[in-house]
């Protein structure tokens, strides 16, 4: 079984995606918030390129059955119900509801890798969700960054260095192979894995998170298995599953 990891948001194309199961992984914050929002009973998330996306899908379903979430520059889209920090997403807020969603970075990746076989969202806190999905599903899989505007980011590629980490834990010896980005991310993940609180703390986005008054956020992201739930693409949008 071959991992691989795209360490940043361009490195690969559509075709690299064939045939193959990929994680799209954007710890601050999308995929952490997007799992919280799904485990805390949302209905579906659908992710969006742009805001006029959101507002116009907004018009195909009944007053009350959507919410329109996500932020630009970290912060809440003006008129928007939620931004994306993972602490407004309350059970009694999202029970239920289909969340119409962009942000930055993490929504356009989804987008992006429509054409893979499956796609899953993956971060520190369903870690150990995602990785028991990729042992049982036996395939090759593309673990994608979402990255910053097209480039690297650090939390992204050691949260994607856990995964295969752990793939390589949970299966027999010889049966995974890595490709060098798939390397490169195990090393960086090993270099902070006894701290993550540091990591995340020195990265560019969670500066910039702090700067915004959003630490609590960097906590949370880093919190590991908080939920046992893999959200899925299904039809454009993602839903629930547990591994
Ligand atoms: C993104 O998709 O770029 C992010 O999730 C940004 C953020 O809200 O921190």
């Amino acid at each position: 079984m071959k991992i691989d990891v795209a360490i940043t948001p361009e490195s690969f194309s559509d075709k690299d995606l064939e045939g193959k199961i990929v994680v799209v992984v954007d710890v601050l914050r999308a995929s952490t918030t997007i799992t919280a929002a799904l485990a805390r009973g949302a209905e579906k998330v659908l992710p969006l390129a742009t805001v006029d996306k959101v507002k116009k899908s907004a018009k195909e379903y009944p007053q009350g059955k959507v919410l329109l979430c996500g932020e630009r520059e970290g912060i809440r889209i003006p008129g928007f119900d939620l931004g994306n920090s993972p602490h407004e997403y309350e059970d009694s807020i999202v029970q239920g509801k289909i969340l119409l969603y962009t942000s930055t970075n993490g929504s356009r990746m989804l987008v992006k890798t429509k054409k893979a076989r499956k796609v899953y969202v993956g971060s520190f806190v369903n870690m150990s969700a995602v990785v028991k999905r990729l042992v049982m599903d036996g395939i090759d899989c593309f673990i994608v960054c979402s990255g910053r505007e097209g480039k690297f980011s650090l939390e992204d590629t050691v949260c994607a260095g856990m995964i295969v980490d752990r793939m390589r834990e949970n299966s027999p010896k010889g049966f995974v192979q890595l490709t060098d980005e798939a390397l490169v991310a195990n090393i960086v993940y090993e270099h902070f894995s006894n701290d993550l609180n540091k990591m995340i703390n020195q990265s560019f986005h969670g500066r910039y998170l702090v700067e915004l008054g959003m630490k609590s956020d960097l906590s949370f992201s880093i919190s590991l298995d908080l939920y046992d739930t893999v959200p899925v693409m299904e039809n454009g949008g993602l839903i629930k599953s547990t591994p």
